[in-house]
Parts: structure tokens; sequence; C-alpha cells
């Protein structure tokens, strides 16, 4: 197939055009600005750059998928017009250039933060409630995907709701990147890990190697809906610095802290009952076997 990458030198699109390329795709990388090219390093395809607000998708010519990863992903930016308009006007582009050339699937990242504070586990048809302006924006996105299906439901369109994901060539995210990287470089470097007061939160974490996985499934399956990414296995702060604390032989005291967010996520826990019966996607990486696999790249000495 030949396929567009869009966010293709960010985390996940990184990790997903050097497989599609290893699986014998073409592969068009689109990246913003090349900042973050050392995620590439590797990479044969073409790899052109452009805001895709702007992009000449039509330069292109005729593709068989694309996977939709770029998005604004600070989930602290507050300008809600910059915000939609990264993440949803663009999305909407990509939706019309594939309808008008004939580009059979869209495969796009959604996010579990469209269900904010919602109950858990969480599932693909309960009332979203996003917690901030990013959450918000992937909502808009979900419903533009699915009005715009309505009208032409020639162009398949798979939304992927990642839960939290982890995994190489996420250093770039800074604060943003997940919080067993964060709690990795802290115990690494001899700091104690720090976490809010007292570990309990929990999360489902889901390795960037199942996330590819996952959208591999997207590819191949006939029709369109959105699906949940994760493990269905929720994983507390505490439990992530116990396999951690394991893995690097640490036995540091936690440093709890008290939390001054009051839009923070206590739980989040996917249902997959869906995306295993529907999507046929099922996760080769629990927690303990996924956060073993990237300390072994993280202590590389190039990760
Ligand atoms: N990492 C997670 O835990 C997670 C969870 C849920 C959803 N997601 C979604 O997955 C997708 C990928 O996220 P990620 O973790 O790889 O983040 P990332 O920040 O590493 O990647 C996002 C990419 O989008 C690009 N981008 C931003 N604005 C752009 C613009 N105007 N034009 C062109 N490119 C632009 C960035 O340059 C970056 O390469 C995003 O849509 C994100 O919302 C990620």
């Amino acid at each position: 197939m030949k396929c567009l990458v869009t966010g293709a030198d960010g985390f996940i699109g990184s990790n997903l055009s050097l497989e599609l390329e290893k699986a014998g795709h073409t592969v068009i990388a689109l990246s913003h600005s090349g900042r973050n090219a050392k995620n590439l390093e590797g990479f044969k395809g073409t790899a052109p750059r452009g805001d895709i607000r702007t992009f000449d998708y039509d330069s292109l010519g005729k593709l068989d998928a694309i996977f939709h990863q770029a998005a604004i992903t600070d989930t602290t930016v507050m300008d809600e017009e910059l915000m939609y308009s990264v993440n949803v006007t663009a999305f909407e582009k990509i939706l019309d250039f594939a309808r008008r050339t004939g580009c059979p699937k869209v495969v796009y990242a959604s996010s579990a933060a469209t269900y904010g504070k919602g109950s858990v586990p969480m599932k693909e048809d309960q009332v979203p409630a996003p917690a901030n302006i990013y959450g918000k924006s992937k909502v808009v996105m979900d419903k533009a995907a699915r009005e715009f299906n309505k009208k032409h439901p020639e162009v398949s369109i798979v939304g992927l709701r990642y839960f939290n994901v982890y995994g190489p060539r996420e250093y770039h995210k800074n604060k943003s990147a997940s919080m067993v990287y964060q709690l990795y470089s802290q115990i690494s470097s001899g700091k104690p890990p720090r976490v809010f007061k007292w570990g309990e939160q929990y999360r489902d974490i889901i390795y960037v190697k199942d996330v590819v996985k996952a959208n591999l499934c997207a590819y191949t399956f006939r029709g369109s809906d959105i699906f949940n990414v994760g493990t269905a296995i929720p994983t507390s702060f505490n439990k992530t610095i116990e396999i951690l604390n394991g893995l690097l032989k640490s036995n540091k005291p936690t440093d709890y802290f008290d939390n001054p967010y009051d839009f923070f996520q206590e739980a989040t826990l996917a249902d997959m009952k869906l995306s295993n019966n529907k999507l046929k996607f099922s996760p080769d990486f629990p927690p303990e076997k996924g956060i073993a696999d990237y300390v072994k790249i993280l202590k590389q000495p190039n990760p």
C-alpha cells in the first residue's frame, strides 16, 4: 500500500512510519518542522515537511490509506482557536482530500481524553466528558468523522482512542511524555521517584508497539467506527514504580507530593470488548512486559 502518516516525526507517528516501512509499504512521512528528525533515523521513504492545515495533499497523488497522528498534544494549551484549527479543521481537510481522490481508508488518533473524568471502565458509547480543550478537540474530531461517514460511507474512517501510551521515541515530549518515561528518568538518574499523593491513581498504559498493531488492525478493518486502544489493566503509579525499581535495582523511597490540578484524572481504564471483538485487536504487551521491553531499549547507549 501507498500511505501517508501525519505527525511522522512525533512519538507514535515515527514508530508507525518505521514499522509500516519495515512491513514493505510505501510510506510518505509528513512532519511539521523536522524538529524531531532523530525519531525518523533509518527511514528511507519520502519525508515532506509542512503544516497539516496548509499542506498541498493533492501533490501526493492517490493513496491507499492515511494514518493521521498529527495534533497539538500538549493538554495544557488553552488557545481554543489554535487547538481546533490544528486538531479539527486540518482533520476535516484530510477527510475531504481522501474523498476527492478515492483514498478508501483514514485511520486517525482520537484519545481517552474524550472520557475525561467519566466512569471506568470507559466504553466507546459513554457520554464524553473531556476535562480540557485538548480532550474537547478530540470529541469534536470523533463527531466530524461520524458525520463525514454518514455522507460519504465509501471512505472507511477508523478512530483509535489511545489510552496512556509509552515507549521509544517519546523523549521530545518533555513534561507530556508518559509517566513510565518520567519515572524511569528519575530513578535511573539516582533521584527518588515523584508522584502525587499517594500514588494509587491508576492509568491504562499501552505500549507503543501495541498502538502500531492497533493501526494495522484498523487498516484491515472493513467499515467505520471508533475503538479504545488500551490493555484493560489498571496500573497505579505505585505499581509502575515497583516494576521500574525491580528492573533498575533501585529502592529509593517514593516522594509523594500534593496534586495542584483540579482537572486531573484519578483513573483511566479501557473497556476493550468492542476492540477485541470487532476490530480484532488485542495487545501483546501487558504493562510488566511492555515496561521491561522499553527499559531494555532506554538502557542502550543511543536509545
Ligand atoms: N501519547 C499518548 O499517550 C496519546 C494518547 C491519546 C492520543 N494520542 C494522540 O496520538 C497522536 C500522536 O501523539 P504523540 O504522542 O505521538 O504526540 P507527539 O506530540 O509526539 O506527535 C504529534 C505530532 O504532530 C505534529 N504536529 C503538531 N501540529 C502540527 C501541525 N500544525 N502541522 C503538522 N504537524 C503538526 C508534531 O510536530 C508532532 O510530530 C496525537 O493525535 C495525539 O493526540 C496520544
